[in-house]
């Protein structure tokens, strides 16, 4: 059988990836990431396509590097097509045209939503991958979605989130407490020395398989509010409380979704991704799901859960083994549904 290069690329947010993949072998997968924003407290789109602008050559050439191959072995280019923000799609799109039309290699497009789920079909995962029909729940600072993927490209959103996504739940609570962008991670870091039932939280009732959080952010702004207007000090001399608990109410309501999603579809096979992934509470959460009612789990390896190229690349090589490529009159698309 013929080996397969495809060359990657991803700039639908505020990180600038490029990959080389030998069949679904990962070669190299450079991420620039933009630490502008830090001091926003948030993505801001125009930073973001400036510095797209900037990183997408230096990082393109690193991975070739990397991969150490001739640019002449290339057999494919794949791009994010979308969904993202425009400006910065635009930069990823207009770069990987020109360099399929300048190799005179094929272009293929990638759904960014597609790609977090197919990541889990590059070769040496810890956890193998998944068998079809299984549940895809994607959560990062963008997106919060269960996903029945039923084959490679034959995939249900059967939920998602109605307005903030999981990460920015975790992002803005973080910000509530004064920690700095993005605080997911250190929730997750002052949660490991707290009690998680210390404040409960009210869960949102949401339909279906849907989500909400913004209402959930809500009550943590006032909870806080209240406590602090009585003890100005509530919160440094409660922190690891105050996380944990923030921490088992998102946790909570996702997990609530997950059981809800198995027990609809009769499916025990639970695919995650994206950044949120990286959570501790969320992996044991899933571990004693495996162990209480008898799921499989698989979870990514953490760089192929974040924003990254090598996850275009293996839907690139799944797209190029069914030749569906892309024209070279393509444009970029900022909401593109799986
Ligand atoms: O996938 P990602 O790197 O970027 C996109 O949003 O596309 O996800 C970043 C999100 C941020 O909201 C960050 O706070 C969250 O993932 N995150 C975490 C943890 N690590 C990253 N949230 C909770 N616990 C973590 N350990
Ligand atoms: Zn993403």
């Amino acid at each position: 059988k013929e080996t397969i290069y495809i060359l990657a690329i991803e700039s639908s947010c505020d990180d600038t990836s490029a990959a080389v993949l030998q069949n679904k072998k990962v070669l190299s997968n450079i991420t620039a990431t933009q630490q502008i924003h830090e001091e926003y407290g948030g993505v801001v789109p125009e930073l973001a396509s400036r510095a797209h602008q900037q990183n997408i050559v230096p990082v393109v050439h690193q991975a070739l590097n990397k991969a150490n191959i001739d640019k002449k072995l290339i057999s494919a280019i794949a791009f994010t097509r979308g969904p993202g923000l425009m400006g910065s799609l635009l930069v990823g799109t207009s770069f990987a045209k020109s360099l399929a039309l300048g190799l005179n290699v094929p272009l293929i497009e990638v759904n960014h939503m597609q790609a977090h789920i197919l990541a889990h079909f590059i070769e040496g995962q810890g956890d193998g991958s998944p068998e079809f029909p299984f549940l895809a729940m994607t959560i990062s600072g963008g997106h919060t979605q269960i996903v029945l993927v039923k084959d490679y490209f034959d995939m249900e959103i059967l939920g998602e989130t109605l307005d903030d996504a999981v990460g920015e739940a975790f992002d803005k609570s973080a910000k509530i407490l004064g920690l700095p962008y993005p605080g997911g991670p250190l929730i997750d870091k002052y949660a490991k020395n707290g009690n998680p039932k210390a404040f409960p939280f009210p869960k949102p009732k949401v339909e279906g398989l849907n989500f909400s959080f913004s209402g959930l952010k809500t009550s943590i702004l006032y909870f806080i509010q209240r406590e602090t207007a009585k003890n100005p000090d509530f919160i440094e001399e409660n922190l690891a409380d105050i996380c944990a608990s923030i921490q088992s109410t998102i946790v909570g309501i996702l997990m609530d979704k997950l059981k809800k999603a198995v027990k609809q579809t009769g499916i025990k096979r639970i695919a995650i991704g994206g950044g949120v992934s990286a959570n501790s509470e969320i992996r044991n959460s899933l571990k004693a799901g495996e162990r209480k009612w008898g799921w499989k789990t698989y979870i990514p390896k953490f760089e192929y859960c974040t924003d990254n190229a090598a996850m275009i690349g293996i839907v690139g090589y799944l797209k190029y083994e069914q030749n569906a490529f892309t024209d070279q009159a393509v444009s970029a698309k900022a909401r593109y549904v799986l």
